[in-house]
């Protein structure tokens, strides 16, 4: 068996901070509450941490926009809690990879202040400044993903600057190597102390067509921002989508890029222990000759879609996996802080703990490393907000002005801002049946409203002690994904391709031979696997999502019987005759 490197055989799980766990009862999560939930981590059983951005910042994008790369926000803790954090996590063989943002900056960071201070600033040329129109109006008609023109007036210097997401966040200039000697001094920073890796964000609007040309989409802006998250039919979607990516082309996937991130893989290459790099982007083009890019690209593919079923699975894993240069190593993900959880994106109401851990079991067992979301474990689901003062996400107060400035009711607006906000998937996690459970002390209002439901069992106390409960699921799944070398490495080999109800598939290294069959609806289903491209007659069960008992059972392969949304792992063996 070839030797797998950590970040392969991880399991990660991301950590919104401002939503994890109030140590300080201020109603925003940080470092003292996650240090105290580590042996929480410690018993899921995953192996490493992302964290979403926990640096200073005005949290115009909730952290996304950085006023200090090498600081704490003072509302998370101090440098030493995280410290504490990191070695605790270290302590209880955890790594810990944090969130990078490149393109942006905060506009309140010192390098843009100085910047915008004058033309002839020094650092004037860290960031994207261009002379207006001869109108006097911005320099091209380009959007800003997140709304309204890409570029913002700074009247005292009479010039424009550029925004991809936020006019709080200007972007850098990566062409200037200042830019690049800065930011990669605050990478080492981290580096040195010992963090394990770093999650890239948006890497695909790093650069920018240099021609600035006008882009022609036929997209209003109001439309631009609801093609984000908006229940459609797959072809509206797909034909929005389509649209959405023509209006961005030249904002996007520019050359330059894979030369920055060979230049910051080198950088993370200087130093022992195989740091990590996973790139916030789905082109395959980012693991680069498979060794000098990106370790991960996320296979976001596989959640692009309202359902899932096997025929969707198969086919996003025969494009995924033929599309990733030799050496690349997949990751998969169904939910993060951007998108909506994984029960309300993919459960069909009726049967949503089903789909919670037939889903579960998928991204845990197929090729590549799985990326969690935190609260998934317990089933959490969207809170959809109510009133305008409950959003918390910009995007969705940018697209609730835009349509009240566009005629529509205020009503209909908030439900179409409720519909796409990111706060949706980005409320406190739900500790106990406590007030605001167990988040944060009663009588704290935590900065986004705590989902009822918490009261109906999905939280993490009630799940604890019931062996049956999704929680404890996803501990059972997670060791066994740990002691199963075909789970961690093994080649993936689809079959029955024409099952419509069913996943069946192998997961196959030098020494053992997995099994995997997810029964992806309410249907009862008697499957035959005897023909599979092994000579086998048994399967040594290792997990049966329906039966805690039933690791070691011996189970014969002509006849597998799967219950409803039932999860079936096994070893493959031959009769002894
Ligand atoms: C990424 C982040 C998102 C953020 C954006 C701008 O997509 O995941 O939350 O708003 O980048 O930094």
């Amino acid at each position: 068996m070839t030797h797998l490197k950590w970040w392969q055989t991880a399991a990660f799980y991301q950590i919104y901070p401002r939503s994890f766990a109030d140590g300080n009862g201020d109603g925003i999560g940080d470092f003292p509450g996650m240090i105290d939930r580590l042996d929480y981590l410690q018993s899921l059983g995953i192996d490493a941490v992302w964290l979403s951005p926990h640096f200073p910042s005005p949290n115009a994008d909730c952290g996304y926009d950085v006023s200090d790369y090498t600081g704490v926000a003072p509302e998370y803790g101090t440098p030493d809690d995280f410290r504490r954090f990191l070695d605790g996590a270290h302590r209880r063989g955890i790594r810990v990879i944090l969130d990078l943002v490149l393109n942006h900056t905060s506009e309140e960071h010192p390098w843009f202040i100085e910047s915008r201070s004058s033309r002839d600033n020094p650092k004037r040329d860290w960031y994207v400044w261009r002379d207006p129109a001869p109108d006097g109006g911005p320099p091209n008609n380009w959007y800003s993903a997140f709304g309204g023109s890409a570029w913002e007036l700074d009247p005292a210097t009479g010039q424009y600057y550029y925004h991809f997401f936020f006019k709080e966040q200007p972007d850098l200039n990566w062409h200037n190597p200042a830019v690049k000697q800065a930011m990669w001094q605050a990478v080492r920073f981290w580096l040195d102390m010992g963090v394990d890796g770093f999650r890239l964000d948006a890497i695909g609007t790093i650069f920018e067509d240099p021609a600035y040309p006008p882009q022609t989409a036929q997209l209003s802006q109001l439309d631009m921002l609801r093609a984000w998250r908006e229940n459609r039919s797959p072809e509206e979607q797909q034909a929005l989508m389509a649209e959405f990516t023509r209006m961005f082309q030249c904002q996007v996937g520019q050359p330059g890029i894979h030369e920055l991130m060979r230049d910051l893989r080198a950088v993370l290459d200087e130093y022992p222990g195989d740091r990590v790099l996973i790139g916030e982007d789905d082109d395959p083009a980012y693991y680069g000759n498979g060794d000098d890019e990106l370790h991960l690209v996320f296979n976001f593919p596989l959640m692009r879609t309202d359902r899932i079923t096997p025929a969707w699975v198969r086919a996003n894993q025969a494009e995924r996996l033929s599309k990733l240069p030799p050496g690349a190593w997949p990751c998969n993900t169904l939910g993060n802080h951007d998108s909506a959880r994984l029960i309300s994106a993919f459960g069909d109401g009726r049967h949503n703990d089903g789909w919670a851990r037939v889903l579960a079991a998928l991204v845990l067992t197929l090729r590549g490393t799985p990326v969690l979301y935190n609260g998934e474990e317990i089933g959490m689901t969207d809170l959809i907000l109510e009133r305008f003062d409950q959003l918390r996400d910009n995007q969705a107060v940018n697209l609730y002005r835009l349509a009240v400035s566009d005629g529509i009711p205020p009503e209909q607006a908030m439900a179409m801002a409720a519909r796409m906000t990111r706060d949706r998937c980005r409320t406190p996690l739900q500790w106990a049946n406590a007030p605001n459970a167990g988040f944060s002390p009663a009588g704290v209002a935590p900065w986004l409203p705590v989902n009822p439901n918490y009261a109906a069992g999905v939280n993490v106390a009630d799940q604890e002690d019931d062996p049956a409960s999704l929680l404890n699921f996803y501990r059972r799944l997670l060791r066994v994904r740990r002691a199963t070398p075909a789970l961690l490495g093994g080649e993936y080999v689809p079959l029955h391709p024409n099952a419509e109800d069913y996943l069946a598939f192998l997961r196959r290294d030098s020494r053992q031979t997995c099994l995997v069959v997810l029964n992806m609806s309410p249907r009862v289903q008697i499957i035959n696997l005897a023909d599979a491209p092994i000579a086998a007659d048994v399967a040594e069960c290792l997990f049966d999502g329906a039966d805690l008992r039933a690791a070691g059972r011996r189970d014969d392969v002509s006849q597998l019987a799967l219950p409803s949304f039932g999860v079936y792992i096994g070893r493959l063996q031959k009769q002894e005759k």
